[in-house]
């Protein structure tokens, strides 16, 4: 396919990407300007490359014409928080809002896959206004505490060192960081509960 194709079909995509960014960062400027506790600690996106684009492609067994029905994170966003109940908060604001239509959730978090890796994933429909007019696309919205987010950036950068074929010895040491991950956020909600609990008191 030619590049300018490639950009055609990606540049509402992108579009998609900033917008939405955009308006995650506004909730958090929101939360901060009224002096509340935000959910949302960062957001990060990226519109997938073409040469991932045609991994998946091969690798699923999807036509080039069906990329847009078929993958579902040519559009991605994370959203980053510090405390996994924060994640719950954030999928509710999702849930609320009129510009973003949920198709599908999936929690990786109560329900881990057998990498060790943990993330609510939604994918959402998302409208932008292009030259053709509006486009209805979807997007990838993961959503994971910053400590998930270390274990899925180290993993990701060994599934690319080891071309996807993690020797068994890794594997067995990354599922055991997995389950340092899970006591490190019950860790910190302790703490945090605990916090709140003295500022109650402290108020009264
Ligand atoms: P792909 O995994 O993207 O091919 O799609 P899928 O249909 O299997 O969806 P899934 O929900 O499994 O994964 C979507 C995305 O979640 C991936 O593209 C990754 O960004 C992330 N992800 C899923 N599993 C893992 C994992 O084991 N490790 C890491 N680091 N990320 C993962
Ligand atoms: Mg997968």
């Amino acid at each position: 396919m030619e590049i300018q194709l490639w950009r055609e079909i990606l540049n509402p995509y992108e579009l998609a990407v900033k917008e939405v960014m955009t308006k995650f960062n506004h909730l958090i400027k929101e939360h901060r300007d009224r002096g509340l506790y935000c959910p949302i600690e960062q957001v990060d996106g990226r519109v997938k490359t073409i040469s991932s684009i045609l991994d998946k492609c091969q690798k699923k067994k999807i036509d080039l014409e069906d990329i847009e029905e078929k993958i579902y994170d040519l559009a991605g966003i994370r959203i980053i928080c510090q405390f996994v109940e924060d994640i719950d908060k954030v999928v509710e604001i999702i849930r609320n809002r009129k510009d973003m239509e949920i198709k599908q959730e999936r929690d990786y978090i109560r329900e881990m896959k057998s990498s060790g890796y943990r993330s609510y994933h939604i994918i959402l429909y998302y409208t932008v206004d292009t030259l053709n007019g509006p486009k209805r696309l979807q997007m990838e919205v993961q959503i994971r505490t910053m400590a998930m987010n270390f274990w899925a950036t180290v993993e990701h950068s060994l599934q690319y060192k080891y071309k996807r074929n993690i020797p068994e010895h890794i594997k067995e040491r990354l599922l055991s960081a997995a389950d340092a991950i899970i006591t490190l956020d019950n860790e910190m909600s302790t703490v945090r509960s605990e916090i709140m609990d003295a500022q109650i008191s402290f108020r009264i």
